[in-house]
């Protein structure tokens, strides 16, 4: 099972909309050209939320038609700046899924809202963890990926992890209780992390368009071109996972 992640396009409905510098749009759009011109073939591209920027309906439908032209299953998680009505109302049906999950091989990929209404930072709800739980004790699956936008680790910037995820602790315990949890993928920090935590590998992958400066204290853009990550889920339970950085000219 191959799967394309992207993260964090933060798109407006105005195309030439811009986020600190960065037309998204056309960032998107470089990121999937990269793609398109590469040698890896996904089965699956799994968008870990923040498709939005300015709360509008037709920013998601220009999601849709990037993504679209592609020709695989997107399967779907809603970050912090998405409006999930208008998510689910624009992104309903196939090839687009919502917080769906997906048996491919001996792999289970399951994607859950870490959204907490309101707020920047996350918070996994009792609901949204059983239900990760229930689908995983339902499939018979050796390997299971889980796709959400908050980060469920400390990310050692003290003004990224005042908006993290209440309760990644309890999600890890939990994910890791399951026994098959292999990797967690998510977003919302646009920067690079990849690293094992007892036995689960969590990997961020950073923004399609700006990046923010790893480890510091106060918020500051990173001048790291647009990424999307490869990743590979091998049917004896290992992952590879590869980042690429999209640079222009
Ligand atoms: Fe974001």
């Amino acid at each position: 099972m191959r799967v394309l992640h992207l993260t964090d396009p933060h798109l407006f409905a105005d195309r030439n909309g811009s986020l600190r510098g960065a037309v998204t749009y056309d960032t998107l759009q470089s990121v999937i050209e990269h793609y398109r011109q590469g040698d890896f073939a996904a089965d699956l591209i799994a968008l870990t939320g923040d498709v939005i920027q300015d709360d509008s309906a037709d920013a998601y439908a220009h999601c849709r038609d990037l993504l679209s032209a592609l020709n695989l299953p997107v399967f779907c998680v809603p970050g912090n700046h998405d409006v999930r009505n208008l998510m689910r109302d624009v992104l309903p049906d196939p090839p687009f899924s919502y917080c769906d999950s997906l048996a491919a091989g001996n792999w289970l990929i399951v994607g859950i809202d870490s959204c907490s209404a309101g707020r920047a930072g996350g918070k996994i709800a009792e609901r949204e963890l059983r239900r990760m739980e229930e689908t995983i004790a339902a499939s018979s699956a050796e390997h299971v990926m889980i796709c959400l936008h908050h980060p469920p680790v400390p990310m050692h910037s003290k003004w990224l992890d005042s908006v993290g995820l209440d309760n990644g602790d309890e999600f890890l315990a939990r994910a890791a209780s399951a026994g098959r949890v292999r990797v967690a993928i998510f977003g919302h920090v646009h920067q690079d992390y990849d690293a094992g935590h007892e036995g689960v590998r969590l990997i961020a992958t950073p923004s399609t368009c700006r990046q923010f400066l790893p480890r510091v204290d106060d918020f500051a853009v990173d001048d790291s071109p647009p990424a999307y990550r490869c990743i590979e889920l091998r049917s004896d339970g290992s992952v590879s996972a590869e980042l690429i950085w999209v640079k222009s000219g």
